[in-house]
């Protein structure tokens, strides 16, 4: 296994662990995945922090979700203040879930007006494309070749990395991803021939075209940012071939990349749909679908949408904590300055090291493409059993991905880099 534990080496883990191994497999069955070759019990999360069940800290360099540090006190208030008091759902008047909604969409750019609240990324993603295709009249979908979008049928079937037993109908097109290494400076060009391609292959089969929706960092694609601008090409395909564009903002979103609140307002794009979720509630579930004006009127109009704990009260207060923090913190700008301090130690490293082959990034999304899965393997092993967490990503399970919630700060980067740097030792040069 490129980036998980191998159940046939459960021999090698201490007795409790190995058991507490068996017994997950046996309740929860073997879709379930463990992270590292020896799997950690977590007990505690803090900041940026997690502790495991002998009270060590591990520095989190991976998990998003926590977006403002673990176990996070606003939230936490939040959530009780609302639990106690009203929580419930969206078919009566409550002004809270206005007052978000309206805060929300400022954050976009001026003519994204809508939302519908949703509890995971998911649903989000499901109701995005059940919208697309109403709205143009036309199933075929496009989709980056690595891409993940989720677990509900329609977005497993817009979702590649589930591997090749996930069959994504004869409505979905998976065309390449962009690869900075691959196509350098042509990237832009290189995307845009690939709409071109996948949507003349949908037409070929008969499908007429519907949309594309592309996660605006490609983060199960091997992170790919740069440069900022290169996804307007396709973008512009999309539109003269009457399809729409759904921006998956649930990886990048939140000031994550540093410059922008939302990953593609950094190309310029002007999305007609956008889904967004994981780092929303912090750990509370809420997702949310957003459009732009006069695109979904006619669904809506004509469809009923109710979501029983989609922006019940308690969410919608989580989700409200969350924006205060990024705020109040000023975690976007954290995002950019303590990513551009990581990205150039990463970069350093990846200077000294054949088997690096390119750091890249954009705020606290970092990705280091190794020459191999099993190079990454390595390190990302090498570095749990330091005690720092990151993961892996792309189609061949070769890059780094470096995703810290945004509590980490500048003081955490000299822990990371040196970490790296001694799991480094583990791979050989040659
Ligand atoms: C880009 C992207 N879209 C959608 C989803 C689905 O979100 P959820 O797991 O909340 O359903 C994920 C989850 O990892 C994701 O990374």
């Amino acid at each position: 296994m490129v980036n998980g534990f191998d159940p046939a080496s459960a021999d090698s883990l201490n007795d409790e662990m190995r058991e507490l191994v068996a017994r997950r497999a046996r309740i929860l069955g073997p879709s379930y995945r463990l992270f590292y070759d020896t799997p950690v019990e977590f007990v505690r999360g803090e900041g940026t922090w997690l502790f495991d069940s002998e009270g060590r800290a591990y520095l989190d360099a991976y998990n998003n979700v926590p977006i403002i540090g673990h176990s996070h006190p606003a939230v936490h208030d939040a959530v009780s203040r609302a639990l106690s008091m009203l929580s419930t759902h969206t078919r009566y008047v409550t002004h809270e879930i206005l007052d978000y909604a309206e805060r929300l969409v400022a954050t976009f750019d001026g003519d994204v007006s809508r939302v519908t609240f949703a509890c995971s990324g998911s649903e989000a993603v499901d109701l995005a494309v059940r919208l697309t295709r109403y709205e143009t009249g036309a199933q075929g979908m496009l989709v980056t070749s690595n891409a993940y979008h989720g677990t509900t049928t329609a977005a497993a079937q817009l979702s590649p990395s589930l591997g090749p037993d996930n069959d994504l109908g004869s409505t979905v097109v998976r065309i390449p991803a962009p690869d900075a290494v691959r196509d350098g400076a042509d990237i832009g060009p290189c995307f845009a021939e690939a709409v071109r391609t996948g949507i003349a292959e949908l037409r070929a089969r008969g499908v007429g075209f519907a949309g594309i929706i592309v996660d605006s960092i490609l983060s199960s694609d091997g992170v790919q940012p740069d440069p900022a601008g290169y996804l307007r090409e396709a973008r512009q395909i999309v539109r003269e071939n009457g399809g729409l564009w759904i921006a998956d903002e649930v990886q990048p979103g939140f000031g994550r990349t540093g410059t922008h609140f939302w990953g593609y307002q950094r190309h310029g794009l002007d999305p007609d749909i956008v889904v967004i979720g994981k780092p929303m509630g912090n750990g509370y579930p809420i997702s949310a679908m957003l459009t732009r004006d006069g695109v979904g009127d006619r669904f809506g109009n004509d469809i009923r949408y109710f979501n029983t704990f989609g922006g019940s009260g308690a969410a919608i207060a989580a989700a409200s904590a969350v924006l205060d923090v990024i705020e109040s913190d000023g975690l976007m700008a954290r995002a950019h300055d303590v990513g551009a301090h990581l990205l150039a130690g990463l970069q350093n490293l990846t200077a000294l090291h054949p088997r690096l082959i390119q750091a890249r990034g954009a705020g606290m999304f970092l990705a280091v493409e190794c020459d191999t899965a099993e190079t990454a393997r390595v390190i990302v092993n090498g570095m749990r059993n330091r005690r720092v967490l990151i993961s892996a990503s792309g189609e061949n399970g070769n890059v780094l991905k470096i995703r810290p919630p945004l509590a980490f700060d500048s003081t955490h980067v000299p822990t990371l880099i040196s970490t790296f740097a001694e799991a480094l030792t583990e791979v050989h040069p040659s």
